[in-house]
């Protein structure tokens, strides 16, 4: 038996480290995003920006529902927001924030599981890697370059394929 160890980078920028103009200009528009939350339940409302090959910005909230699992994150509704609007465009960057009603978020907030999924997705379908910049209220900024430091050892659609036939 062996063990598999699997290193993933994660760029960190303390609270008072400059960004690049690209990065803080997303994370601006992220926040800008928090504007369409719609979150009664948690009380936690998410941003996410995502920036396009062809210049543009397309931006998500999450959108709660009183039937919970029919809700959505803020990242896959600006990651469909922006592929159905324009498909085929390559998504350079997505930026992320949150703000609780309730408590300062002290720090980045991180996709969950199926927005990595959907993430994993869209770069595959390109040639390009994508940027991911997470922040909360305050305190550091992360970022990571490519969706397979998010989702290490995921699901993709060559494992659909089946090789052996019986
Ligand atoms: N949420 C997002 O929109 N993105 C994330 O990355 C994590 C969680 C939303 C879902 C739900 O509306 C609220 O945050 C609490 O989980």
């Amino acid at each position: 038996m062996n063990v598999k160890s699997i290193t993933i980078n994660i760029e960190e920028y303390g609270a008072d480290e400059a960004l690049s103009n690209a990065d803080s200009a997303l994370l601006a528009k992220a926040e800008e995003a928090l504007k369409g939350s719609y979150a009664p339940y948690s009380e936690f409302h998410v941003g996410a920006a995502v920036k396009l090959a062809n210049g543009e910005t397309v931006l998500g909230s999450n959108q709660e529902n009183a039937a919970y699992p029919s809700g959505m994150c803020a990242e896959r509704v600006a990651l469909f927001h922006a592929q159905s609007t324009f498909p085929g465009v390559p998504v350079l960057a997505v930026a992320i924030t949150a703000r609780s009603d309730r408590f300062t978020t002290t720090y980045p907030v991180t996709p969950c599981g199926a927005c990595r999924q959907v993430m994993a997705e869209v770069e595959k379908g390109q040639k390009e890697v994508i940027r991911v910049v997470m922040r909360g209220d305050e305190g550091i900024t992360q970022a990571v370059v490519g969706i397979d430091q998010l989702l290490p050892m995921l699901f993709h659609e060559e494992k659909l394929k089946k090789v052996n036939h019986l």
